[in-house]
């Protein structure tokens, strides 16, 4: 067997020299390496980011129809898999997450996570450094960011993985893992008696945050959600879980911050937790932050250069902190939320099942 490094840099195509995540172009053909496992890809879940791009594209090629729309959105997706062996975007830089069975192990990573060939799972390392091949688009679910595909996929020693143990729905594990990063995050940033903003509050991960705040600041704490469409509003009413809610365009962030203000009597967020889809949230984020309070940008639209010139601009000195996916038992924590929160995990069902 071919033997392979434990970062996957023997997969990359071009530039050579770099590792897959940040490669154009991955090398996703079989045979797999000594340190690799291949699975059967049954379901990808697009980062919501690349799947708005990704819509947004379509409608502007083929119109509105929601069949055409599909199709088109499908073809654009194989399009990127075929180009870049990989599904990243190329506009947003985002992946996602795949759902599948595992087809066959390394050697070196036979029994790794307790699986053998067969078991299901779902892969915690963005689709963005995972090679990947589609053979064919089975469903594309335009409400939940999700595709049925058949194809494969192949994962690092590196990789970290969730077995799937069929007491979850497996659309809705994989939805929920997709954001595990950020309920965990805001476990760890939010204190009893806090203010925390939550921006695109009534989507999957801001419903999350929002829930994961509610419990971090305790009765004491004010959680402040905000959704933008009458849906996402009356999602963040059902989930019951902020003490204000709030609806408007989190990209007008003079409006925003006067909205927070006059909410909460003039006072701005000790944690501010940006949940959001689309570019150019920034400055709402920076202007809705205490001077000495912290931003979580989970948001995979958030531009570095606006956040840290932005921040600059209006003499903010809030830690600024990266969305990273990763935290340590965030799996653990996304999965447990859904037997903790009743009114979440139905809202989630019903969006995701
Ligand atoms: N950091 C990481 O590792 C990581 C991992 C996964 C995902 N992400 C990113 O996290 C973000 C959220 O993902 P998700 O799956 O939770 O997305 P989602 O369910 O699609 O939620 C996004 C929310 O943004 C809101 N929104 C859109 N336009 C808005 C506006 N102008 N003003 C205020 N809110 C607006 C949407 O509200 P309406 O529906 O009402 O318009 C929606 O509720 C995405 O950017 C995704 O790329 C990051």
């Amino acid at each position: 067997m071919r033997q392979g490094c434990p970062y996957g840099s023997h997969r990359v195509l071009e530039p050579v020299g770099s590792l897959p995540q940040a490669a154009w172009k991955v090398d996703h053909t079989r045979p797999i390496y000594d340190n690799e496992m291949l699975i059967d890809v049954t379901t990808l879940n697009v980062d919501a980011a690349s799947f708005r791009q990704f819509k947004e594209t379509a409608e502007a090629n083929v119109g509105a129809g929601k069949e055409k729309l599909e199709a088109e959105v499908g073809r654009l997706l194989m399009e990127v898999v075929n180009t870049r062996g990989k599904l990243q975007n190329p506009v947003t830089g985002s992946g996602g997450m795949l759902l599948g069975q595992v087809a066959e192990l390394g050697e070196k990573v036979q029994g790794r996570d307790g699986l053998k060939v067969g078991d299901r799972l779902a892969t915690l390392v963005s689709l963005t450094l995972t090679p990947l091949a589609i053979d064919e688009i089975k469903a594309v679910r335009l409400d939940a960011d999700q595709v049925d595909i058949t194809g494969h996929a192949i994962i690092f020693a590196s990789g970290v993985v969730a077995p799937l143990t069929g007491d979850v729905g497996e659309r809705l594990a994989l939805a929920v893992l997709d954001v595990a990063g950020a309920p965990a995050q805001t476990a760890r940033l939010v204190q009893p008696g806090d203010t925390v903003f939550i921006v695109g509050g009534g989507g999957k991960s801001g419903m999350m945050c929002t829930a994961m705040a509610r419990e971090a600041a305790g009765v004491t704490g004010n959680v402040i959600s905000m959704g933008h469409s009458d849906a996402s509003c009356q999602r963040l009413a059902e989930l019951d879980a902020a003490d204000i809610i709030l609806q408007g365009d989190a990209t007008n962030a003079l409006e925003t911050m006067r909205q927070l203000e006059a909410a909460t009597g003039g006072e701005k967020a000790d944690v501010t937790i940006n949940c959001v889809n689309i570019p150019d949230t920034e400055m709402t984020s920076i202007l809705c932050t205490k001077p000495g309070g912290t931003i979580y940008f989970f948001s995979m639209a958030t531009s570095f250069t606006r956040a840290a010139l932005g921040a600059e601009g209006v003499g903010s000195g809030a830690t600024m902190i990266v969305g990273n996916g990763y935290a340590p038992g965030h799996a653990r924590v996304a999965l447990n939320m859904l037997k903790t929160h009743a009114k979440l995990a139905e809202i989630l069902t019903r969006m995701y099942l």
